[in-house]
């Protein structure tokens, strides 16, 4: 019994930091932001919202709704880019990724409706760094 309490002590603060935390920003290697407001401790799932500034995109520099998920070391969120009063992209991110310590690493993939009116997705990957 006293060493699974010692073990608890060790390891339960470890696995704590491990998530997203509450009130937290991430800027990634393009310049764009997610900041992340409450995170759900019983759930792990947050809101916040997310500023695009990569380059060669559309819907720059204004925060749209961001709604995602922070459970272990397993992050994901996305972006559905519209919103009231804002530009609408016709588009929509998914970020999947792992966060080692404060990196977050992810792979994404942007639903988008192209000039020519039909269904187009891109891949790619952003890694984030916590402010
Ligand atoms: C669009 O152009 O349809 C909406 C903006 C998309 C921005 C993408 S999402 C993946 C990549 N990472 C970013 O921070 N911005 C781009």
């Amino acid at each position: 019994m006293k060493r699974i309490l010692i073990l608890l002590f060790f390891f339960l603060p470890i696995s704590a930091q491990a998530e997203v935390p509450s009130f937290s920003t991430w800027i990634n290697t393009r310049g764009s932001a997610l900041s992340v407001f409450f995170v759900d401790p019983a759930t792990g799932a947050f809101s916040g919202t997310y500023v695009n500034r990569a380059a060669g995109f559309e819907c720059q520099d204004v925060p749209y709704a961001a709604v995602g998920a922070s459970k272990g070391t397993s992050v994901t969120f996305r972006v559905d880019w519209k919103g009231v009063l804002i530009p609408d992209c016709h588009s929509t991110t998914v970020w999947t990724g792992l966060l080692v310590g404060s990196t977050l690493k992810t792979k994404w993939r942007l639903d988008y409706t192209g000039s020519d009116g039909k269904p187009h997705t891109m891949y790619g990957r952003d890694v984030f760094t916590k402010q």
